[in-house]
């Protein structure tokens, strides 16, 4: 990837700087549950107002699809913990798109920060969003001076407010967006070995190309979670009633045969009642965690490790029953000191709710866009800002 501009690259005094964040947050009943993506973004917004710019901010939250959608996915209660944060008023527009939102931004001072509806309500007439239709991409466009991406969770959608804005006003990346760049690029540069990939979660159909590019560079590849079933049954175990990955089952097959050296997998689970070493598996049984026995096999495979990249937990650790397993393999990167990069929006979740947060050397905030990033170093949204001078 060429180098990119930054906010650092522009004059934004009296600019109006459009921010593109990514505030797509979990929320119920209008209650922000965590609040680590609206942090993450402050740095950006905070160095825009100081500097002189009025700021646009743009984000999605979750998927709108209907009216019924918009009720629950409204970003107001993100500008009120916006302004908790800045000890500022954050101006709100609940329209995205006319008069009103004209006529507000026109009105904008030098230090003002103004936040646009969910970007999304864009998608109930025609997904105009999401398919980065072009008419709304030149009208976001022109509410400002200069886009600046720092919505780096959101940089693999092709969407207007993401790649279609950029293509008509002076763009450049913001601070959250360049660190996260930086620290994945960081671990992936570094020539220190062993360099050691763990995988886990249950998405194997969305994690195909991820799991090649990885177990290519990596010295070895530790697959935990309920990936690993689709992987046992291949090698020939009954898996009972564990979550299997039918149209995958060629694939895992695939992986085994060329990387049957560098490939760990867990040797016994947690189910209901029991733990089970999976040669003991009937037809009835479900894994929701490793067992100690594997907790043991990933503590020796990683006490020399120098370098890992993680993404997806060990097991269902939403249930505190299963969540000993990620649990442990988190406190044994912790006890090896192990440069680590956490990837996914579960694995971060889980980071978070098990009292991990200052251990690695990066927890990233994005979920999809970090597998993206992983799989082939590119990130559309990153892609169409504009080069660095050189
Ligand atoms: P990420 O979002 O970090 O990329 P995934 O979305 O692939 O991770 O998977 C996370 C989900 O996988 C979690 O909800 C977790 O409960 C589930 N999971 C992991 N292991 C198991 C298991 N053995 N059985 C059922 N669910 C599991
Ligand atoms: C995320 O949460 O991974 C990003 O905000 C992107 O959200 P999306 O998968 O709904 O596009
Ligand atoms: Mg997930």
């Amino acid at each position: 990837m060429n180098m990119k501009k930054t906010i650092k690259d522009y004059d934004l005094n009296g600019k109006k700087v459009i921010i593109r964040c990514d505030f797509n947050i979990p929320m119920s009943n209008g209650i922000i549950l965590d609040d680590t993506r609206i942090r993450a973004s402050i740095k950006t917004i905070r160095y825009a107002i100081n500097n002189g710019a009025s700021v646009i901010l743009l984000s999605h939250l979750g998927r709108v699809k209907t009216d019924e959608d918009k009720k629950c996915n409204s970003l107001y209660p993100v500008s009120l913990a916006l302004s908790n944060i800045l000890k500022k008023e954050v101006l709100f527009s609940p329209e995205t798109r006319g008069k009103e939102l004209s006529r507000m931004v026109s009105e904008l001072q030098s230090g003002d920060i103004l936040l646009v509806e969910n970007t999304r309500f864009e998608d109930i007439d025609g997904n105009k969003e999401s398919k980065c239709d072009k008419r709304l991409s030149k009208y976001w466009a022109s509410l400002g001076d200069i886009y600046i991406n720092d919505a780096y969770g959101a940089c693999h959608r092709n969407h207007a407010s993401v790649t279609g804005i950029p293509l008509y006003i002076p763009s450049g990346i913001g601070f959250l967006v360049e660190r996260e760049i930086k620290k994945i690029n960081g671990i992936l540069e570094l020539n220190t070995h062993p360099f050691i990939t763990i995988l886990g979660g249950k998405k194997i159909e969305d994690k195909t190309k991820l799991i090649e590019s990885l177990v290519k560079i990596s010295d070895k590849l530790i697959i935990g979670g309920a990936m690993s079933f689709t992987f046992l049954k291949v090698l020939g175990y009954n898996t009972g009633k564990c979550i299997i990955s039918e149209d995958n089952l060629s694939f895992c097959k695939k992986i085994l045969d060329n990387y049957k050296e560098k490939i760990i997998l867990p040797v016994d689970f947690v189910c209901e009642d029991a733990i089970k070493e999976i040669d003991e598996f009937d037809d009835n049984d479900i894994g929701y965690d490793i067992g100690p026995k594997t907790i043991r096999l990933f503590d020796g495979e990683l006490k020399d490790a120098k370098r890992v990249i993680l993404n997806g937990p060990m097991g269902m650790f939403e249930d505190s029953r299963y969540a000993n397993g990620t649990r442990k393999v988190f406190n044994i990167l912790g006890k090896y000191k192990i440069k680590t990069v956490i990837g996914g929006g579960d694995s971060a979740s889980a980071v978070n709710n098990l009292g991990f947060n200052d251990l690695f050397y990066h927890v990233s905030t994005g979920g999809g866009a970090t597998m993206k990033y992983l799989e082939d170093r590119k990130l559309v949204g990153i892609e169409v800002i504009e080069d660095a001078e050189k």
